[in-house]
């Protein structure tokens, strides 16, 4: 049987393109599974899995947890706002706590880049990274790639722009990974100051025009500006943001060429993209969604089982 190249999901810097391929063999498999009359397998009766989330999310925590159960893991799940971290307990201490209730696999979110590298030196777990401060966000890059596979039939060779937040986003660092790792071009337009200096060292171009990055792509992943990242203004107003890069259907329609347009969510509606446009055909903000189940049983399924393997 084929398995991962890693114990943990840290971020897509740490994996293969064979562990992607891989990852995505076996979701095409699960999203079979999900849409059958019933969604679950037996697959891990034996393998209990903690979320623990340091920070707000509504879909990877719930897609987290829908994947784990319709794996038939056991499931528990933890918020940083309801427990005793609001007493000072530190997090290699929280999760080893939650580890001696016979803990196989933490998922976690944290605000902090590096979190999910550090708790997989100090606790023994496989950990998966839902996402690390503006850091990584390795299974949203993944199902987003999975996701362009399914309504363009292969990565390979994709033109693709991640437009807006780059600075603060672990969205687009882990997409550039991924994307880059399956042969995609990739280029990346905003605001200059939302541009990190080293993007040039990661092989991406910058297109500082809207209108010439979608001429030029295959795809728009659209983010949100991420006020909460944000100490200064990196812009003069949320106005004069959205005409220079909001997409509205205006703009869509007059393009050369029709294009997929992608979003992690969450959205904000009439700002880095228009209701119509969100809502349109072109948009595949949902597939991602549905995809990302699958995607995530994928992941979970492919670590669980070198857990299983190291104890045989
Ligand atoms: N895309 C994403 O990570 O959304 P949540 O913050 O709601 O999990």
């Amino acid at each position: 049987m084929k398995e991962l190249s890693v114990n943990h999901l840290l971020g897509i810097k740490y994996i293969t393109e064979d562990d992607i391929q891989l990852i995505f063999e076996t979701a095409d498999h699960f999203k079979e599974v999900i849409n059958r009359p019933i969604k679950k397998v037996p697959s891990l009766r034996d393998i209990t899995i903690a979320n623990l989330f340091f920070e707000n999310s509504t879909r990877t925590r719930l897609s987290f947890e829908l994947a784990e159960k319709r794996l038939s893991a056991d499931v528990i799940n933890f918020s940083a706002a309801s427990s005793s971290v609001k007493k000072g307990e530190t997090l290699i201490d929280t999760v080893n706590n939650i580890l001696s209730m016979k803990v196989d696999m933490v998922v976690m979110r944290h605000p902090n880049p590096g979190a999910g590298v550090f708790l997989s030196k100090h606790v023994k777990a496989s950990i998966v990274n839902a996402g690390d401060g503006a850091h990584e966000h390795p299974t949203q890059a993944l199902l987003d790639c999975y996701s362009i596979r399914e309504r363009l039939g292969d990565v390979a060779g994709k033109k693709v722009v991640i437009v807006g937040d780059i600075l603060h986003s672990r969205v687009a660092l882990s997409n550039i990974f991924a994307l880059q790792k399956l042969g995609a071009k990739v280029k990346v337009c905003g605001p200059k100051t939302l541009i990190p200096k080293y993007i040039d060292k990661l092989g991406v171009e910058v297109e500082g025009d809207l209108r010439k990055a979608l001429n030029w792509c295959d795809v728009a992943n659209m983010l949100r500006v991420q006020n909460e990242r944000m100490e200064i203004s990196y812009f003069p107003t949320t106005r004069e943001y959205t005409q220079q890069y909001g997409v509205n259907k205006a703009l869509l329609d007059s393009l050369e060429k029709e294009i997929v347009l992608m979003h992690p969510g969450p959205i904000n509606r009439g700002v880095e993209i228009t209701s119509d446009v969100a809502d349109s055909k072109q948009a595949i903000i949902l597939e991602q969604v549905q995809n990302g189940v699958a995607v995530r049983m994928a992941v979970i399924y492919l670590l669980a089982s070198k857990i299983q393997h190291h104890e045989d």
